[in-house]
């Protein structure tokens, strides 16, 4: 049989895709129940998956069966009610549907031309985040794979815009012998951010770190004296304390003196769709570039992050590709707004997402993050922990009365597997972070979750 063949034959079985999705089924009821983190017997089983490159084709009904039986239990339930690792989110029903369908149209979103379906979802959702955002009407986005290159391809374009603001043509006369810029941060800035300075060739060791307060926030008094050769890095989230750089004060400054400002919102730039939380991130207008993920805070699948800019000759110009075959004669075209030109349609999820949450759930569902990390918090304290940040979003750092205590603690939580945090340091202490983030999370979650940490406390204190 040739490959034409056989692959034709599998597109033509219904069955095929029935089991796919009576799997999916399986797993989304199952992971309700089931523990966040895989079982010893299950990662096991990962070593079905160890073999050399196939020399035979295997048919996909197999794969199929592989995949879910030894794969699906050997998955971190990202969307369970009690996972608070890292800031992971969860996922809505209509993305998932809608993606599978999506996935099916195999788009490419490069270009208008390439998928005029996708390519107008790209505009509509464009406006949408200007709305939920209350950003600018000159605001254009680009849709990329999360915050680390939606951060890289801002500064990108605040690159160029300072190069050009001094009249120096950076796609022409390159970096040598271009006119210094400065990078001002936060001393709390995340890696993504010192990841995407280095790799713009700034240099980590010339960034001008402006120190924090106790919850990580920077300090706008001690900014440097500022000016058009001056990008200035703040975020909305920090991702340990979830606390939100005084967004505000700064970019009065900075507009004042000509300087850009990227706004680092992976997940707390939702607040501002909160009227209740929208406080946090009052004056993000006043910025220039802004990065966000979709995968976090608003549930959609991953490999959906988003930059917002408020000036589109700027990032046209820094991420402009041109070719004989490419016809960019469209109002808006995808690949002009990232570093890439074949582009998954990611946006279907996006779209999908806030479709099927509306403002209002956007909203509600934000908001709920917010009471359930303070429920923990309260919750926690009450059982004895230390929280030493004020749950201003959906983050709660937690901490025993000593360090060695606190990693036994987080150590037997993981093996417990009835809720899953991570580690981090908090001005160099070895902390617990809680982050909620997905719309599973209920009050039950948090509290079974909490006497998971008691448990843990009980048994290393006998
Ligand atoms: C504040 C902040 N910025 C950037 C990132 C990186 O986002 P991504 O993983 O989507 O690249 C994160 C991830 O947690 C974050 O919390």
């Amino acid at each position: 049989m040739t490959v034409y063949d056989r692959l034709k034959a599998e597109q033509a079985d219904a069955s095929l895709y029935d089991k796919a999705s009576q799997y999916a089924q399986d797993f989304l009821e199952q992971s309700f129940d089931r523990n966040i983190y895989p079982s010893e017997e299950a990662l096991k089983a990962l070593e079905l998956f160890d073999e050399d490159v196939p020399e035979r084709p295997t048919p996909a009904h197999e794969i199929l069966k592989l995949l879910h039986t030894a794969g699906s239990p050997n998955t971190v339930i990202l969307n369970g009610g009690r996972y608070f690792g890292f800031v992971n989110g969860g996922i809505t029903p209509a993305s998932i549907a809608s993606k599978w369908l999506a996935d099916a149209w195999d788009q490419n979103t490069a270009m208008d031309v390439m998928s005029p379906i996708c390519s107008r979802l790209e505009i509509i959702v464009e406006k949408w985040l200007q709305k939920l955002f209350h950003l600018p009407k000159t605001t254009v986005a680009g849709f990329v794979t999360g915050t680390s290159m939606a951060s890289y391809c801002g500064l990108i374009a605040a690159r160029q815009h300072a190069y050009k603001s001094l009249g120096y043509d950076l796609n022409k006369q390159g970096m040598a012998g271009a006119p210094e810029l400065r990078v001002i941060t936060s001393a709390h800035t995340h890696g993504s951010i010192n990841k995407a300075i280095s790799m713009l060739g700034f240099g980590l060791d010339n960034v001008e770190y402006v120190p924090c307060d106790d919850q990580g926030r920077l300090l706008a008094d001690q900014l440097p004296p500022l000016d058009n050769t001056c990008i200035v890095i703040l975020q909305a989230g920090n991702v340990n304390s979830g606390s939100f750089d005084p967004i505000d004060d700064v970019c009065d400054k900075a507009n004042k003196a000509g300087a850009w400002v990227h706004i680092d919102g992976a997940f707390g730039l939702w607040a501002e769709a909160v009227p209740a939380l929208a406080h946090l991130t009052r004056g993000l207008a006043k910025a220039d570039s802004w990065s966000v993920d979709g995968h976090k805070t608003l549930n959609t699948p991953y490999d959906c992050g988003i930059i917002m800019c408020k000036h589109k000759a700027a990032i046209i110009s820094a991420l402009h590709a041109s070719g004989d075959y490419l016809m960019l004669d469209q109002p808006r075209e995808g690949m002009l707004y990232t570093t890439d030109m074949s582009r998954r349609n990611r946006i279907v999820d996006l779209w999908s997402t806030i479709k099927s949450l509306g403002a209002s759930g956007i909203e509600e569902m934000i908001y709920t993050f917010h009471l359930r990390a303070k429920q923990f918090a309260k919750e926690i304290k009450e059982a004895g922990f230390i929280v030493p940040n004020d749950v201003v979003f959906n983050q709660v750092i937690v901490h025993c009365d000593n360090d060695e205590k606190t990693r036994k603690v987080l150590q037997d939580i993981q093996d417990q597997r009835i809720c899953w945090c991570g580690a981090s340091t908090w001005f160099g202490k070895p902390v617990i972070r809680v982050s909620v983030c997905a719309w599973t999370t209920t009050p039950e979650d948090i509290s079974k979750s909490v006497m998971s940490f008691k448990r843990a406390f009980e048994k290393i204190n006998q």
